[in-house]
């Protein structure tokens, strides 16, 4: 590279935090290598605390079915579970669902916490697995109902989510830290939070974080820093004595984050349908996601919103005096990365085209979770506009011939009437929903579409 551009570069790093195209930061391009016994002890923190205090009283999964029904049902736990799209711990949980964990209210009281699984535990042809988004969950409901124990409904400051299987995690995020100082300190006057809860966000599976070096749908945060991460841990309860305590099981959760492996696709694959897939891979998509096998490389490259042209909302609406605040706090302190370096937190202009390992068990796809099927991906003129599915995880819920959820469309007289039932519907006209974009497939013809995904079924 020749010095001037270097000089510029350096400028306009210090000036804007832009990324570029082909950045200069030598994290890019290199994997995370998790360290055996730092991702030991992630694993077993995560799998066995909780990191929040408990919200919810212990009998309140097994008595909240009054809530909807009259009748009790044979197996309470497993009519919640089904409710609220939890799945079995496949971890020791007693008979708790992955994402609840037994925990403490305050004062010795015991109770039922939610932990990362809620929303990062999830299941694909029946078996449940952490590091898998959780594409079931209607946190709203979960949060409305739960807090009464079956007695009665709870309201929320916003919207949790919106659609069931997207979240609303960066409202929770902007919510919270607006009750702090930068220190973490709690702030007496309440800062206005400028809070957004339509961005619909589909959580990304956590094995791909050994390959990014940055992250979230818009590449803003930084995979190497263990204290980012921790806002995730964020209540009213947790001062900072907290964080700074737990520092450390933060930086062994993120080890052993970078130590998941994705799932392999379990089903016959046509291995010269594939071969064929893949020279249309290389050519078509590879200079955004990367090529796998046995080198594989991946670019990291945020698109232009311009180029990739999906769903605008995540981008554009995302908070930016939160990113602000963010950048200030004690999350953006920590000994390694950008932030170590005084960085600002990155502003970036499009997407994060994710690395797409294991892809076949990760629907539904785009960063708003609006295109149910890869085959719905790869010709945009085919993607429904509004639908629903069963939000189970049997092989029956799974298909085989588009590889994703199957889903029924649903025509747009249909209002349900109440709005646990209206969370099922995906519907692409709304705010922060649309299946737009991401054409680049509508050029090949059926046999070429074919043989690609049958490509990405071995990634
Ligand atoms: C309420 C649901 C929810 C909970 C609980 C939650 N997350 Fe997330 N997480 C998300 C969503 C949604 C995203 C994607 C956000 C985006 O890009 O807009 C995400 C993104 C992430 C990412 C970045 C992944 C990537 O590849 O970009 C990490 C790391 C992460 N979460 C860790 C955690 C940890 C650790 C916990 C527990 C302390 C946790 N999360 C709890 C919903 C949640
Ligand atoms: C110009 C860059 C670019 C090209 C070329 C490209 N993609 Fe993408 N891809 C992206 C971006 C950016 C996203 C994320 C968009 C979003 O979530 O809004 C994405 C998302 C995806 C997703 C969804 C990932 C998920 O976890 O939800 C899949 C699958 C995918 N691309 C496959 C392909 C295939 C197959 C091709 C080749 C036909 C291709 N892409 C070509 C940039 C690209």
């Amino acid at each position: 590279m020749a010095p001037q551009r270097h000089l510029l570069m350096g400028i306009l790093w210090i000036l804007g935090g832009v990324l570029f195209a082909e950045a200069p930061d030598p994290a890019f391009g290199k994997f995370h290598i998790a360290d055996p016994e730092s991702a030991k002890r992630g694993q077993v923190a995560l799998t066995s605390r909780a990191f929040t205090p408990a919200s919810f009283t212990t009998d309140s999964l097994a008595t909240v079915w009054r809530i909807w029904t009259k009748t009790k049902p044979l197996d309470p736990i497993g009519a919640a579970r089904d409710r609220f799209g939890l799945h079995e711990a496949p971890y020791p949980n007693g008979d708790l669902p992955m994402g609840l964990r037994k925990g403490t209210i305050a004062l010795g009281i015991q109770g039922l916490a939610l932990d990362c699984m809620v929303c990062h535990g999830g299941s694909i042809l029946g078996k449940s697995m952490v590091g898998l988004g959780n594409s079931s969950l209607d946190l709203q409901s979960l949060f409305e109902e739960l807090p009464g124990a079956g007695a009665r409904r709870f309201p929320t400051p916003f919207h949790f989510s919106r659609t069931r299987g997207t979240n609303e995690a960066v409202a929770t995020s902007v919510y919270l830290l607006a009750l702090r100082n930068p220190d973490l300190s709690f702030q007496i006057t309440k800062s206005d939070p400028k809070l957004v809860d339509t961005l619909c966000g589909n959580v990304p599976a956590w094995w791909l974080m050994k390959k990014k070096a940055t992250l979230y749908a818009t590449g803003e945060g930084d995979a190497r820093d263990s204290r980012g991460i921790m806002q995730f841990s964020l209540h009213p309860l947790n001062q900072r004595s907290f964080f700074e305590k737990e520092e450390s099981t933060f930086k062994d959760i993120l080890h052993y984050l970078y130590s998941i492996e994705a799932p392999k696709y379990p089903f016959p694959v046509d291995q010269s349908l594939a071969g064929r897939g893949e020279g249309i891979f290389r050519s078509h998509c590879a200079k955004c996601h990367g090529t796998y096998g046995s080198n594989p490389t991946y670019p990291n490259k945020i698109v232009p919103l311009e180029d990739v042209a999906t769903d605008p909302q995540r981008l554009k609406a995302y908070p930016m005096d939160f990113a602000q605040k963010f950048s200030q706090s004690w999350f953006s302190k920590g000994h390694e990365g950008w932030f170590a370096d005084g960085y600002q937190g990155r502003v970036n202009h499009g997407y994060q085209a994710p690395p797409l390992d294991g892809i076949w068990a990760t629907a539904p796809y785009l960063h708003n979770g609006s295109v149910p099927t890869l085959a719905h991906l790869l010709d945009s003129k085919t993607r429904p506009s509004r639908f629903t599915r069963s939000y189970r995880t049997a092989e029956s819920d799974y298909d085989k011939e588009k590889i994703g959820w199957v889903i029924r469309p649903i025509d747009s007289s249909v209002r349900p009437a109440n709005t646990h039932e209206a969370r099922k519907i995906y519907d692409t006209k709304e705010l922060g929903r649309s299946n737009r974009g991401h054409d680049y497939g509508d050029t090949l013809n059926e046999e070429e579409r074919k043989a690609l995904l049958e490509y990405l079924k071995t990634l």
